[in-house]
């Protein structure tokens, strides 16, 4: 991977490609026709106000909404109407903007669940061969998402903080080769964004990563191109420094959030 100092683009493979990407909603065009190159290791921010279309470019990417228009590649395979359980095994692992984990459960049978879910549920039901490197493998994610002293502990007694923590581990845990993220700082304190960040930025150092988030502070400093997005479209795309500079982009914050 050869970072491009003047747009902050990779020249990696591309892992996900969306050509003239299309969703509607009725009357109301939630992508208006987006394309987006994301190159293999590359930490890109996708920022925006509310209802840019920002979850609906990640649930297209995810596979949880199939466009109305256009397609969507991933690994050069074309993907557009590939069904979201077929995803994690091409390598697509993501969160959700609201929890998706089973509070009922502990930690560690969660990200099992996870591991489950990439390899497919008729294997968890045959003899328990798989087990015993699923459990480790579920115990690595813990420690990478600093919960491993929390395995046996119910999601529902963790803190708001470590939930996020969670899903982030329950998305790597299927060793994904785009971990998509959607506002993983969202309702957190102070000190628990910036831990999030520590977080974020180790754990991307060697993975592709797209990240969604209303936090200048965290998208700023994790990621190494930024995405503005408005009305669904992209607006304006470039380095952290660049979008910082982009009068457009302040246009649109103003009176929002201000670029700091
Ligand atoms: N399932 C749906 N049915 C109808 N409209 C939808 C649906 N999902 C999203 N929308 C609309 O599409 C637009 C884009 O929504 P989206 O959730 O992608 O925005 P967003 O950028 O993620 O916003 P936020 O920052 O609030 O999470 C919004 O106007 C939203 O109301
Ligand atoms: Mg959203």
């Amino acid at each position: 991977m050869r970072p491009d100092t003047t747009t902050g683009a990779t020249s990696g493979d591309p892992v996900v490609e969306l050509r003239s990407v299309v969703v509607a909603f009725g009357g109301l065009l939630a992508l208006g026709g987006v394309d987006l190159d994301v190159a293999q290791g590359e930490r890109l921010a996708i920022l925006g106000p509310n209802g840019a279309g920002k979850t609906t470019l990640f649930n297209v990417v995810a596979g949880d909404l199939v466009p109305t228009e256009g397609s969507v590649v991933l690994k050069g395979v074309d993907c557009t109407h590939l069904p979201s359980r077929h995803r994690p095994r091409l390598g697509v692992g993501r969160t959700y903007q609201k929890a998706r984990s089973f509070p009922g459960l502990a930690v560690g049978d969660n990200l099992y669940l996870a591991v489950v879910g990439r390899h497919g549920r008729q294997r968890a039901l045959l003899p328990r061969s798989g087990d015993h490197s699923w459990r480790d493998r579920a115990a690595a994610a813990a420690e990478s998402v600093w919960l491993y002293d929390r395995l046996d502990t119910r999601v529902a007694d963790l803190s708001h903080g470590q939930k996020r923590q969670l899903e982030i581990g329950m998305a790597i845990v299927t060793e994904p080769d785009v971990l998509l993220l959607d506002e993983p700082a969202s309702g957190l304190s102070r000190g628990e964004r910036e831990r999030l960040t520590g977080l974020l930025d180790e754990l991307a150092a060697d993975s592709t990563l797209l990240l969604i988030e209303h936090d200048m502070d965290v998208a700023f400093k994790v990621a190494r191109r930024i995405v503005v997005m408005s009305d669904g479209k992209i607006v304006a795309s470039g380095t952290p420094e660049e979008i910082q500079a982009n009068a457009l982009v302040h246009e649109i914050y103003l009176g929002s959030e201000a670029l700091t």
